[in-house]
C-alpha cells in the first residue's frame, strides 16, 4: 500500500489545507498510510466544481442509456481490480480480506443496478383535455453531497455514486477519515470509465470540520448520509437551514423474533453473518434475538457454539469465506463496545461467550453473546456496533413483538418460523424498513433499504432510492 494519498477535488489530486492525518490498521494499531485532510476551503473548491458542472448540463444533456454505460463501466473496472481494492480495504479498515472481496463485488453490483437504470428514470403524461399537453420530467437536483462511514466505505459510497450519477448529478463524496485511501478507486475508476471532469470529488477531512462545512454549504442540493443518530440530527439541522433535503441512514438495534417452529440450525448460520461480520459493525447487523422461552435454552447453546466457533484474525490473513473475523475500526469503539457488556453483566446480564477485548496486538473484541437480558437494559437499547448478540426471552407473540419494536430504532428487522401464516403476521407487526423472513439479510441492492423511527429516513437500494436524488418538474403546455 502507497505510503500517501491525496484528495480528488474538482477534477485533480490535492494536498489538503487541514494537512495530513494518519490511517491506521486497526489489525496491528499501527498507522499503514497518510492521507491528505481537506478543510472548508477544499470544501467550497469541491462544491464549486460540481456547481459548475451541474450548470452545465453535462449529465443532462447525455442520452441517459450512454451515461448508465458508463455507470455500468464502472463496476466491470471495480471487478476487475477486485484484489487490489480489497487489500487496500482490509489494511485500513482491518476487515477479513473474504469480506473484503465481498464488498468490492458488492459496490460492483450498485454500479452495475443504478447504472441500469439511469433510462428508466422516467416522467408521466397527465391529460388535461383540449388545449393543454402536459407532462412531469424528473431532473437532478445538481450537486448531491456524501458522507460516508467506515464501517463499508465503498459498499455505502457506491450505492450513492451510482444512484446520483444514474439520475444526472454531479457527487462530492466525503469519506471517513478513519477509511479513506480505498475511496481512491472511485476516481480511478471515473476517471477510466469516461465520467465527464467535475462530475465527482472525493476526499476525506474530519466530521466536525470538513464534515459540517459541507453539511451547510449554500452549494449543496441534496445531503446523502450514513452513520450515528446524533451526526445525522446535526447536518439534518443545517441542511434545514439550506432547505435542501437528506437521506439519514443511523443505524439500529435490530431484533430476530424467533418462534417455537424455527430452524434453530439453520440459525447459525444467521447469527455467524448477522452479528460477526465485519465485527458486528453493521447498521442492519442482528443484535438481539428475541426468542420463545420453550426453545430458549437449546437456541443459547447453539449461539454460544457459533460464537466461540469463529476466530479473530488480521484482516488480510482472513482469506476463507466465513472463517476468521477481523478487529473492530478502532481502539475507542472496542472498548466502548467492552464496556457495555461489562455494564449490561453488573445489571444482571450474563455472557455466555466472550466479552473481553482480544487477546491481539489490534482493536480485537471476542465474539460475544448475552444472555438473560431485558428490555429495558442499555445493552438491549443502545447500539453496540460490535461483535456482541443480546438474548430476550418471550412468552407469547404479543410480547416478541413488543420487545422488538420496543427501542427508538427500526432499521431491519427479522422473523424465524415454519408457519407462512405467522411469519406475515409477525412481519405487518414489526416497526421496521426491512423484514427477514427466515434469512438474515436476505434481499440486496435491488431491495429499498432504510429506517423507521431514529433509524432515519428515506430509502437506499432498489429502485426508489433514485427517488431521493430528483426533483420533479411540471409543464403543462396550452396548444391553441
Ligand atoms: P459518525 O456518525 O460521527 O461518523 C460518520 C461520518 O460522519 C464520518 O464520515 C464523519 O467524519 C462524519 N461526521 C462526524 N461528525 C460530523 C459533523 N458534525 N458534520 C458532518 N459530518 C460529520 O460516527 P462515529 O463517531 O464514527 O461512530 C459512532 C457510532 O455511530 C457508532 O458506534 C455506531 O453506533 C454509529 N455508526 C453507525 C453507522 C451506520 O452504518 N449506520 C456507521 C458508523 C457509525
Ligand atoms: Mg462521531
Amino acid at each position: 500500500m502507497k505510503s500517501y494519498w491525496q484528495n480528488y477535488i474538482a477534477g485533480d489530486w490535492v494536498d489538503g489545507g487541514a494537512g495530513r492525518i494518519d490511517v491506521e490498521n486497526p489489525g496491528t494499531g499501527k498507522v499503514c498510510a497518510e492521507h491528505a485532510l481537506a478543510d472548508a476551503g477544499d470544501v467550497d473548491r469541491a462544491v464549486g466544481a460540481a456547481r459548475d458542472f451541474a450548470d452545465a448540463n453535462i449529465w443532462t444533456d447525455m442520452r441517459p442509456m450512454a451515461r448508465g454505460r458508463i455507470i455500468q463501466d464502472m463496476g466491470r473496472w471495480f471487478e476487475a481490480h477486485i484484489e487490489e481494492i480489497a487489500t487496500v480495504l482490509c489494511t485500513e479498515q482491518g476487515k477479513a480480506m473474504w469480506e473484503a472481496r465481498g464488498e468490492v463485488g458488492n459496490a460492483a453490483k450498485y454500479f452495475d443496478y443504478f447504472g441500469a437504470q439511469a433510462a428508466l428514470i422516467e416522467g408521466t403524461s397527465i391529460p388535461l383535455g383540449a388545449g393543454y399537453v402536459d407532462f412531469t420530467a424528473r431532473e437532478p437536483y445538481g450537486v448531491s453531497a456524501q458522507i460516508i462511514p467506515w464501517n463499508f466505505p465503498l459498499e455505502i459510497a457506491s450505492r450513492s455514486i451510482a444512484c446520483g450519477f444514474a439520475t444526472g448529478n454531479a457527487v462530492i463524496v466525503k469519506t471517513s477519515e478513519l477509511t479513506p485511501c480505498a475511496s481512491e478507486f472511485f476516481v480511478r475508476a471515473a476517471k477510466d470509465c469516461g465520467v465527464p471532469k467535475g462530475a465527482l470529488s472525493v476526499f476525506t477531512g474530519l466530521g466536525p470540520d470538513a464534515g459540517a462545512a459541507r453539511a451547510r454549504h449554500p452549494g449543496v442540493d441534496q445531503i446523502v448520509f450514513t452513520g450515528s443518530v446524533a451526526t445525522g440530527s446535526a447536518i439534518a439541522a443545517a441542511a434545514a437551514n439550506n432547505i435542501v433535503p437528506c437521506v439519514l441512514e443511523l443505524g439500529g438495534k435490530s431484533a430476530a423474533v424467533v418462534h417455537e417452529d424455527a430452524d434453530l440450525e439453520s440459525f447459525e448460520g444467521d447469527i455467524r453473518r448477522g452479528i460477526f461480520v465485519n465485527s458486528g459493525q453493521i447498521c442492519s447487523a442482528l443484535s438481539r434475538v428475541v426468542v420463545h422461552e420453550n426453545v430458549h435454552d437449546e437456541l443459547v447453546e447453539r449461539i454460544a457454539d457459533v460464537a466461540m466457533g469463529v476466530k479473530m484474525s488480521i484482516g488480510a490473513e482472513a482469506t476463507e469465506p466465513l472463517g476468521a473475523m477481523g478487529p473492530m475500526i478502532s481502539a475507542g469503539q472496542r472498548d466502548r463496545a467492552v464496556g457495555m457488556v461489562a455494564e449490561a453483566e453488573r445489571q444482571g446480564a450474563r455472557v455466555v461467550a466472550g466479552g473481553r477485548a482480544g487477546n491481539l496486538p489490534g482493536f480485537f473484541m471476542e465474539p460475544t453473546v448475552l444472555v438473560d437480558v431485558k428490555a429495558d437494559m442499555a445493552i438491549a437499547q443502545e447500539e453496540v456496533f460490535g461483535p456482541v448478540v443480546s438474548v430476550l426471552k418471550y412468552r407469547d407473540e404479543a410480547e416478541a413483538v413488543e420487545i422488538a419494536n420496543g427501542t427508538q430504532y427500526g432499521l431491519v428487522a427479522g422473523v424465524f418460523t415454519r408457519d407462512l401464516d405467522r411469519a406475515t403476521q409477525t412481519a405487518r407487526a414489526l416497526k421496521a424498513g426491512q423484514v427477514f423472513v427466515n434469512e438474515w439479510f436476505a434481499g440486496g441492492v435491488e431491495t429499498p433499504f432504510g429506517g423507521y423511527g431514529k433509524s432515519g429516513y428515506g430509502r437506499e437500494k432498489g429502485q426508489e432510492a433514485l427517488l431521493n436524488y430528483v426533483q420533479t418538474k411540471n409543464i403543462a403546455i396550452r396548444v391553441r
